[in-house]
This record gives structure tokens, sequence and C-alpha cells, in this order.
């Protein structure tokens, strides 16, 4: 046993949730358990900054202030990555949609490849911990495992658990002032999408306040029932 759980469908999950929510911690903790990948527009558009290509270029200014990427940019990024043959095995978004238009084109690129959402699933927070969650937070430059200064602190200090490398990144957006923007973006454009999906009745809640493990015991559940009806 490779400790793999196998699903009967190639799904589509969506993780909504605001800036420090936890989606790209459980999203890899997802991509392990179920042989998923973890598709974030967040790394995508970090990816495309670091290689310096016209999109890149745009966005950066965009995200350092904290303000959404173009809906444009961002779904022209999204189309090449899930045209990638890996997807076939099933993605989950994290980050991703984040306004209506861009909720709107999935809908449409999913209808034309005959298949459709199965979860998209909130992680409700408070915004009082967004900023704690985010000020401690790093990231192995060699791996991509998410580290927390005090919530998930490395075995050995600055050490990846995962790959052994010392090479840890700080986000460059992740400040107080950028964190105010970004979850005013949040409410603002991507909070309205969590009526979007209970309307479609795709929507799931999951209280992420708690323990890391315990949130990833109760998005297990949903994502079960989810794949396998
Ligand atoms: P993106 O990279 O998506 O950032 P975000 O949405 O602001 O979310 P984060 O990555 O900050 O948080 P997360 O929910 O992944 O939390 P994490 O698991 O790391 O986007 C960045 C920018 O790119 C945007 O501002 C925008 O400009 C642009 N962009 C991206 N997608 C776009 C789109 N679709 N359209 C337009 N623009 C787009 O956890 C945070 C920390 O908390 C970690 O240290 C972790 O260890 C810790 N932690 C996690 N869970 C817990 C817990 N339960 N308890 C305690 N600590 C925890
Ligand atoms: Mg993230």
């Amino acid at each position: 046993m490779d400790g793999t759980t196998t699903v009967t469908t190639a799904p589509v999950l969506i993780l909504l949730g605001p800036p420090g929510a936890g989606k790209g911690t459980q999203a890899r903790m997802l991509e392990e358990k179920y042989g998923l990948v973890q598709l974030s527009t967040g790394d995508l558009l970090r990816a495309a900054v670091a290689a310096g290509t016209e999109a890149g270029k745009e966005a950066k200014a965009v995200m350092a202030s904290g303000g959404l990427v173009s809906d444009e940019i961002v779904l022209a990024i999204l189309k090449d990555r899930l045209a990638e043959p890996d997807t076939a095995k099933g993605v989950i978004l994290d980050g991703f949609p984040r306004t209506t238009v861009q909720a709107e084109a999935l809908d449409d690129l999913l209808a034309s490849s005959g298949q459709k959402i199965n979860a998209a699933i909130s992680l409700d927070v408070e915004d009082a911990a967004m900023v704690t969650r985010i000020s401690g937070r790093f990231t192995c430059g060699a791996c991509g495992e998410g580290y927390h200064d005090t919530f998930k602190a490395p075995k050995v200090a600055e050490t990846c658990d995962k790959c052994g490398s010392t090479d840890m990144k700080r986000r460059a957006d992740d400040n107080a002032e950028t964190v105010a923007s970004r979850l005013e973006a949040y409410h603002a454009q991507t909070a309205p999408l969590i009526a979007y999906y209970d309307n479609k009745n795709t929507l799931s809640h999951v209280d992420a306040m708690g323990q890391i493990d315990q949130i990833a015991k109760d998005l297990g559940s949903v994502i079960e029932q989810a794949t396998n009806t």
C-alpha cells in the first residue's frame, strides 16, 4: 500500500477561501491522499513572474498591490495548465475561480469536455486569523511544501521535512498592507462565488479554524461523498 486512496472518476474540486485559509496546505495534502493534481493560479502566476513572461510582467505589480490579476491572463494560464496530461487524474483548483467571469468560463470549459465540478468547498475562517497565518508562512523553494513559524514548523529548523532543502522562501505579498488589500479583494470579488456554487448545488462548507489534520479529515469526507456518487 502506498497510502493513496483511489477515487472512481476524475474529479474537479474547487477550494474557495480567503488568503491564508489553508487552500494550498490542504490542496497538497489532498494531492498526496487522492492522487489528484493541485492547480494553484497563485503558484502559476508566481512562476510566470519569476520567468519574466509577458503575462508575468503584467501580473507582477497587481499581485504586489494585493488586487486580482485580469481574468484574461488568469484564464489563459489556467487553460494552458489544464491542457497538460497529468490533469486527467483530476484536479484541485486552489485560488481559482476568483471572479464570476472566471467561474462561468470554467463551467464552459468543463462542459466542452464533458466534465463537471464535483464539489466547490468553502474553507470557512475568520478574518482575524489570516494575518497571523500569513505573517508566519514560509515555503520550501525546492519542493513547494508550506510551513508556518508557529503552526507548522519543520522538524529541523529551516529544513524541509519533505525534501531536506534549506532554501526557504517568504512571499513578497505576505505583508500586513498587502494582506489587507487581498482580503478586501476576496470579500468584494470572490466571496460572491459561495452563492454562485450554492445555487448550483455543488457547495460544501468546511470549518477551517481548527487543526490542519482535522480540516484534512473533514475535507476528505466531503470529497469522498462528492466523488463516489
Ligand atoms: P494566492 O497565491 O492564491 O494567494 P491567496 O488566495 O491570497 O491565498 P494564500 O496562498 O495566501 O493562502 P492559502 O489559503 O493557500 O493558505 P496556506 O495554505 O498557504 O494568490 C496570490 C495573488 O495572485 C492574488 O493576490 C492575486 O493577485 C493573484 N491571483 C491568484 N489567483 C488568481 C485568480 N484566480 N484571479 C486573479 N488573480 C489571482 O496557509 C497559510 C499559512 O497558514 C501557512 O503558513 C500554513 O502553514 C498555515 N496554516 C494553514 N492551515 C492552518 C490551520 N488550520 N491552522 C493554523 N495554521 C494554518
Ligand atoms: Mg496558497
